[in-house]
């Protein structure tokens, strides 16, 4: 059965639309950049709960958001399992590879007493608790096991051809790797919503690049493990899976994968999100890139376009991917405001 939206975001009046931001808090927000000298690197920002919170409340003290997304990254899972974990400069995310199922045994999954790290995350996330309005939603997240594996077995980023080459030649391992990231993302997501957070989002990021087969086995089967799971410790908590780059997939997804929401990236076309509608809250799916634009009448054409079709119950607007980190200041305040009081 579908939630009500006014339960997944609850500052909803059924007039106004809920917002909020992938990537809303980072590093366009000059106060973001101000916290993440102060802290040192981008891990230390994550893992220090006093700042962690602070940049988590950022965007929503400035521009009024729904929801506010708890500021971490979906590489803590593989780095509470062992597994070593940098973030460099300009370059991105640096992680320890694992290419043989003799490295698997050196993965310890933690619960919330053994795992120093994850027990900062669920403190960053009752002192946002604490802190938030009470109309604006706290959403957690963990990455889905496919995209969080992306990251594990491949030393290079975007080289997407080399990666399912492997995966095609080592099916045992990948299949173990997923099993444990399963159960580790479960525990931590459990451990989220007993700090307090309201809704969970799974980011599936690189679902697109997999085919049907695979799509099947790496993204439908651990999604759904997820949610079974989390649903059975709290069968009120609102679950928003983002397969993104799914495609034709995407109806797939929301058939067989019993979340509350969808989010859409920003290709799927409009009638795709209308049919999806009809079994599913969506959530989406304005082209980051607009955001980008000089001219706010670029912004107003992207937001009509999506709420011409969408506005209405059951729709919660979003980005179709993050925010890039050169959108000015300026156009995000322009587009929430533009975007709350958009009426049919
Ligand atoms: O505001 C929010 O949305 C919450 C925080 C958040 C971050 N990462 C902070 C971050 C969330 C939800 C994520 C998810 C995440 N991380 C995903 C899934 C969503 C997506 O983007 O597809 C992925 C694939 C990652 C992995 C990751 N983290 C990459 C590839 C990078 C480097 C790219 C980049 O933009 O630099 C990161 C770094 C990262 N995660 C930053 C932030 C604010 C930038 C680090 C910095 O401040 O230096």
């Amino acid at each position: 059965m579908k939630l009500l939206l006014d339960t997944l975001l609850k500052k909803s009046d059924g007039v106004s639309t809920p917002i909020w931001l992938m990537r809303q808090a980072g590093r366009y927000l000059p106060e973001y950049m101000v916290l993440r000298k102060e802290a040192g690197s981008f891990l230390n920002l994550c893992y220090n709960p006093t700042l962690a919170s602070e940049v988590t409340i950022q965007p929503i003290k400035r521009f009024g958001l729904d929801g506010a997304i708890i500021f971490s990254d979906i590489l803590v899972v593989p780095d509470f399992l062992g597994l070593k974990l940098e973030f460099l400069d300009g370059e991105g995310p640096k992680l320890e590879n694992i290419k043989e199922i003799a490295q698997l045994k050196n993965l310890i999954i933690k619960d919330l007493n053994s795992s120093e790290k994850m027990q900062k995350i669920c403190d960053s996330i009752s002192i946002t608790k604490s802190k938030l309005d009470k109309k604006t939603s706290l959403i957690g997240f963990a990455g889905s096991p496919w995209t969080v594996s992306t990251y594990i077995l491949s030393e290079k980023r975007n080289d997407f051809s080399s990666l399912r080459l492997f995966v095609s030649k080592n099916k045992i391992l990948v299949k173990e790797l997923i099993d444990i990231l399963i159960e580790q993302t479960i525990i931590y997501l459990k451990a989220q919503i007993e700090a307090g957070v309201e809704i969970i989002q799974l980011f599936d990021s690189w679902a697109g690049v997999l085919n049907e087969q695979e799509f099947q086995d790496y993204v439908i089967l651990p999604n759904k493990k997820i949610v079974k799971e989390i649903k059975k410790y709290d069968p009120n908590i609102p679950i928003i899976g983002f397969p993104r780059g799914a495609g034709h997939m995407y109806k797939t997804y929301a058939d067989q994968v019993n979340v509350d929401a969808i989010s859409l990236d920003q290709n799927v076309p409009i009638n795709l999100a209308k049919e999806i509608k009809e079994i599913k809250i969506v959530q989406g799916n304005l082209e980051p890139l607009i955001m980008l634009s000089t001219d706010k009448e670029d912004i107003k054409i992207g937001v009509d376009r999506i709420m011409s079709e969408l506005y209405g119950k059951d729709f919660i607007f979003n980005l179709g991917h993050g925010i890039i980190k050169e959108t000015p200041v300026e156009n995000v305040e322009f587009l929430v405001n533009y975007v709350k009081n958009w009426k049919k």
